[in-house]
């Protein structure tokens, strides 16, 4: 059994094959994060995914009988962290089920369930025996229903989505793991998930403020427990919309000529001694693209034309990019064609709506750049790698 503190323990289940959550690529699979919390009552704060209700389970008996929980606490109905609530309210049918009132709502309407649900309105907190459990709102972080649960007497917050990452690993505690995976795969979460909510994480941020931390045990991943400050400050810097001097360049080709000029404007960012990474959307995942994309300060497109249009790869990384709200980026598009044009023109309207600021130029050529031509894009590179270093 893990426990956390005296009392507390997570039961969740850990997820070492999923690879697709909803359209992010998770190379390190992930968990579904639940808490027992055993006192004169017994509570259990969230649940896992639905086909792993008997990993859970298995783990609550090793700590209680499970048909003796008191309180079943869903922070979020997200189907990754309510889907085993029905068969664990069979388990337990006296059990009193607590969420907030978006959340009761939602639950509602996922799931058909026998016990009514108590909102946190009229519960905002409950007394275990020796621990209580304060219930926090915090909308949209990720979805309105969210909320977080905080145990004073332990200094302990299980704060769902917030701070999570995607990453099954046989430990469960951040001194546990790799720092540098640990970092990366909390990156890769935030930039994928929590990125175009940055001002309601900044707000949910806020609202600790002055609350005593020891341990954040969120519902993905590790659990904070060496130094809960490690995550909060990237969280403070991410929500701020932090860039590093750094150019990411995404671009995909139909007959390498997008990708020459691809080659030649990084050179040209490489002259100015700015970092920069390409990603060649035939090889990189979107999902990746965006992990590196989310502290870099410039952002390079590249598109050939297929048939009057943008290519469709790139179609789809702009949409994604465009949902996610990426903070403080210039940018430009580039590419090639072979008729009229006009990938050039969308993908400009397309990173424009994505809220990055845009640097005209004419870098897109009739089929094969001239050699004329890369010279020109790598001089582009260097003037880009100029307003980088400037901004
Ligand atoms: Fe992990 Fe919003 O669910």
């Amino acid at each position: 059994m893990t426990k956390i503190k005296e009392g507390i323990y997570w039961v969740g289940a850990i997820d070492w094959d999923i690879r697709d959550f909803h359209g992010y690529i998770t190379h390190r699979g992930t968990t579904y994060n639940a808490y027992l919390i055993k006192d004169e009552k017994i509570a259990l704060v969230d649940f896992v995914k639905e086909p792993f209700f008997d990993e859970m389970l298995d783990r609550i008996e090793e700590i209680v009988d499970p048909t003796k929980i008191d309180y079943l606490i869903s922070n979020h109905a997200e189907p990754d962290h309510s889907g085993a609530l029905v068969k664990m309210a069979k388990v337990a049918p006296q059990a009193e089920i607590i969420a907030s009132e978006r959340g009761a709502n939602t639950l509602n309407k996922y799931y058909s369930l026998d016990t009514p649900i108590t909102s946190i309105k009229e519960k905002p907190q409950i007394e275990l025996g020796t621990k209580t459990l304060h219930f926090v709102e915090v909308p949209m972080a990720h979805w309105p229903d969210s909320m977080v649960t905080y145990i004073p007497e332990d200094k302990v917050l299980l704060s769902n989505d917030a701070f999570g990452q995607h990453l099954a690993s046989s430990g469960r505690f951040d001194d546990e793991v790799d720092p540098d995976i640990l970092k990366h795969e909390a990156t890769a979460y935030y930039g994928n998930i929590l990125m175009p909510l940055w001002r309601t994480v900044n707000r949910a941020i806020n609202s600790l403020e002055g609350v005593e931390i020891e341990i954040i045990a969120p519902s993905h991943g590790i659990i904070w427990r060496g130094n809960p400050g490690t995550i909060l400050e990237l969280y403070v810097k991410w929500v701020k919309g932090a860039t590093e001097e750094r150019v990411v360049i995404l671009y995909d080709t139909m007959w390498k000529s997008t990708e020459k000029i691809a080659k030649a404007i990084s050179q040209g960012i490489m002259d100015e001694g700015v970092s920069v990474r390409i990603h060649n959307l035939k090889v990189t995942h979107r999902s990746d693209v965006v992990t590196d994309l989310l502290d870099a300060r410039g952002v390079l497109v590249g598109s050939p034309t297929l048939n009057n249009h943008v290519f469709p790869s790139v179609a789809g990384i702009l949409a994604y990019i465009r949902g996610l709200k990426p903070q403080n980026k210039i940018g430009a598009a580039f590419g090639s064609y072979g008729w009229g044009g006009g990938a050039k023109r969308y993908v400009e309207a397309e990173m424009k709506a994505a809220g990055i600021e845009l640097i005209e130029n004419d870098i897109e050529f009739l089929y094969k750049p001239t050699k004329d031509e890369i010279k020109k894009a790598r001089e582009f590179g260097r003037s880009f790698a100029g307003k980088i270093k400037e901004s």
